[in-house]
């Protein structure tokens, strides 16, 4: 390369262990500003310059985009790139060191004379097509090195890489934003389109269960004994048919409204819950304990319908449990602090429990135990809706415990 190197210039040891530094910092550089701001300094302190500017090439101009130095020198300007000697760098993609400004006819010297320049060097970032220049100055004749034009070459050749990797990361970012708004988009028409189905096929299943039950009153004493038993069924699905359009409301509604953050006193709304569940199943004589003091931060609303749903299903899957117990508390699993809902009944077998929280997914037959399969995906739903995240234990015939988090926000760090 033809570095331009008078005798004169005076030895000096290069800090070889600026530019290791540099290129680590290089390195790990997230956007444009951080590469400037490193180069800037670098530029600098590599050749004991009194300043250095960070050009880039923007539309057949030199833009000083940032500067490091004793005093002012184009921060924020554009000059032609003919103009001025970092498109002169750019232009044949060399470095050059000039030891007297206002001896060399590539210096405009009028964009010179206001500054404490005196001697300068410059170089390409990237050589193969230039996308902008390093300059360092000083307020007194000097000329670079070769072995400092070297080292700045070096640092503005891993600038370029810098550079690059920052524009590919905000590709990167910027496709993956679009992707996720695409999708949340998607996600928002299915649920609306679920949501209004839903709403619209409760009104005639209604109807249905309506005059089955009129002709019941009115027919049923004339029907024969097996036409009486085709009503029933007609009245019985029915009646699971508007269950399973409640619970996908139910569904859809956790996905739709928003969450609010108020303090909720989580002790007090299990146990209005476990009365209201035990209301629900008359006759049965379980054993309730609500761990007292539990507070979190979250959408009441939604936190009761989770726990109806956790509930209602430890009430109803010890049905068979010669002494049902079930129990709301908070404790450490895994490492973290989260809440759960434990009861000793029919439990099932772990190797199924990745299955649980989609929609429509039983683990026990409908004979066995009744059921839509959408409570469970209704709680996760407002459990991430809220940040956190729910997961189960248990071993069949001998009780499940499915644990939940609120996210960093909802917790209330003082319990264990
Ligand atoms: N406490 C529990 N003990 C044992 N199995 C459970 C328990 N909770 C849930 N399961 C299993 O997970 C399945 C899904 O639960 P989920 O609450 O989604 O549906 P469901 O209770 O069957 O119906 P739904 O809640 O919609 O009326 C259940 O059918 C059952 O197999
Ligand atoms: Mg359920």
């Amino acid at each position: 390369m033809p570095w331009t190197t008078p005798a004169s210039t005076p030895p000096r040891a290069l800090p070889i262990g600026l530019l290791v530094d540099a290129v680590q910092e290089l390195s790990l550089a997230r956007d444009l500003d951080a590469v400037t701001a490193i180069v800037r300094r670098a530029a600098r302190a590599l050749a004991g310059a009194d300043g250095a500017t960070f050009v880039l090439h923007d539309a057949g101009r030199c833009y000083y985009v940032d500067e490091d130095a004793i005093a002012p020198l184009w921060k924020g300007r554009r000059f032609p790139l003919e103009a001025c000697v970092s498109g002169w760098a750019m232009i044949h993609r060399q470095a050059l060191a000039i030891p007297d400004i206002y001896a060399d006819p590539r210096i405009p010297a009028d964009a010179y004379r206001p500054t404490f320049v005196k001697s300068l060097a410059m170089v390409p970032i990237r050589i193969a097509e230039p996308i902008g220049a390093i300059g360092i100055y000083w307020a007194t004749h000097r000329a670079a090195t070769a072995e400092e034009l070297e080292a700045l070459q070096a640092l503005a050749n891993c600038a370029s890489v810098a550079m690059e990797n920052v524009a590919i990361a905000a590709d990167v970012e910027a496709r993956v934003r679009a992707r996720t708004a695409q999708l949340e988009e998607a996600m928002r028409e299915l649920e609306a389109f679920s949501y209004s189905i839903s709403h619209d096929l409760r009104a005639p299943v209604r109807r249905i269960d309506g005059f089955a039950q009129a002709l019941e009153e009115d027919a049923g004493a004339a029907l024969d004994p097996e036409s009486r038993g085709h009503l029933a069924r007609v009245r019985d699905a029915a009646r699971t048919m508007g269950q399973y359009i409640e619970d996908l409301l139910s569904l859809a509604r956790a996905g739709r409204e928003s969450v609010r953050r108020d303090p909720v006193d989580l002790s007090a709304l299990a146990r209005a819950v476990f009365d209201d569940v035990a209301r629900g199943h008359p006759g049965r004589d379980v054993e309730r304990v609500v761990a007292g003091d539990l507070r979190a931060h979250g959408d009441e609303g939604l936190l009761r319908g989770a726990l109806e749903n956790l509930v209602g299903n430890a009430f109803k899957f010890t049905e068979r449990a010669g002494h049902a117990r079930v129990e709301f508390g908070r404790a450490r699993c895994d490492g973290v602090a989260a809440y759960y809902v434990r009861d000793n009944g029919a439990g099932f077998d772990m190797q199924f429990a990745p299955k649980l929280f989609a929609p429509f997914q039983r683990l026990h037959r409908a004979e066995e135990f009744a059921g839509t399969g959408i409570g469970l995906a209704t709680v996760k739903r407002i459990v991430s809706r809220h940040g956190g995240r729910i997961w189960a234990e248990a071993e069949p015939g001998r009780g499940a415990t499915f644990w939940f988090t609120l996210g960093p926000q909802a917790v209330d760090e003082t319990r264990p």
